[in-house]
């Protein structure tokens, strides 16, 4: 694979996001993924230059899609950001009970699942009814969450009661989903920026996406589209480092957790 330094990545990747509708700040500490994946396509099209890449983006619209695909950080784990999971293990039991009914939850950029099957255990070990759908963009890390099969690093901030009741250890350091929490989730591939979604949700987690990597227009319209699907008081959950400021939404949570609540 070749060899991409800073001083041309960067430069390349100020001039490119924005024309993705996102912005070069959410990348800058993260950039070690999406910089193996642009060094992979480069590879791919026979190309050793990035000015080489930069003219053939100019001169065919088609492959800005390729580069959208490139510029996506995947990471995630179980129980991440864990005040965040302690606030709603705090508010879904008085949710539910006021609903009357099986709480919905929507998990956007759900990467391989780690977000969404951590919020249907959080829901098994409270007893809550609540049903979670899930979508990524990527088909791959879709496959991957069906299949719920994990390192167990990744589920080593789970509390460990919960831990044991949510896997299996099948072999030696790969943990998988139990089958009732797997058929808790239902997964789909979708763009955060196109929801086809018509359904009200209770609970929103949209964490370390759209309003990290993002630009300003972008953003907005997400969040359109997110308030569009909170029911009055839905819960909305970003990413510990992002934050709106909303009229339609109020904060939820004390503190520094980015949890806010559709207002009615
Ligand atoms: C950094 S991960 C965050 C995962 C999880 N939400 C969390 O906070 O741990 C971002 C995820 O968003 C997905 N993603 C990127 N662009 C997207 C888009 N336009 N629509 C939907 N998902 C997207 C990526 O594939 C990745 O899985």
């Amino acid at each position: 694979m070749i060899a991409l330094p800073d001083q041309q990545l960067v430069p390349f990747l100020q001039w490119a996001l924005p024309r993705l509708g996102m912005r070069w700040r959410g990348f800058r500490k993260v950039r070690r993924q999406v910089k193996r994946r642009i060094a992979r396509r480069l590879d791919a099209l026979g190309l050793t230059e990035l000015g080489d890449y930069r003219a053939l983006l100019e001169r065919d619209a088609r492959e800005w899609a390729a580069l959208d695909a490139c510029c996506r950080v995947t990471i995630s784990r179980f129980y991440r950001d864990h005040g965040v999971w302690r606030h709603l293990t705090a508010r879904l039991p008085e949710m539910a009970r006021a609903a009357g009914r099986e709480l919905r939850a929507l998990s956007l950029g759900c990467a391989s699942g780690e977000e969404p099957y951590t919020l249907a255990i959080l829901a098994r070990e409270l007893d809550l009814p609540l049903r979670v759908v899930a979508c990524d963009v990527s088909a791959e890390l879709v496959a991957r969450a069906r299949a719920g099969r994990y390192p167990s690093a990744s589920a080593g901030s789970l509390p460990a009661a919960w831990r044991t009741h949510a896997f299996a250890e099948r072999e030696a350091g790969v943990l998988e989903i139990a089958a009732p929490l797997r058929s808790a989730v239902a997964f789909f591939v979708a763009d955060v920026r196109r929801l086809p979604l018509r359904t009200r949700f209770d609970v929103v987690l949209c964490r370390n996406l759209a309003f990290t990597y993002f630009d300003a227009k972008a953003q907005a319209r997400v969040l359109d589209a997110l308030v569009a699907v909170m029911a009055p008081g839905a819960l909305l959950v970003l990413g510990m480092h992002e934050q709106l400021d909303d009229p339609r939404l109020a904060p939820d949570a004390g503190g520094n957790l980015p949890v806010c609540r559709r207002r009615p």
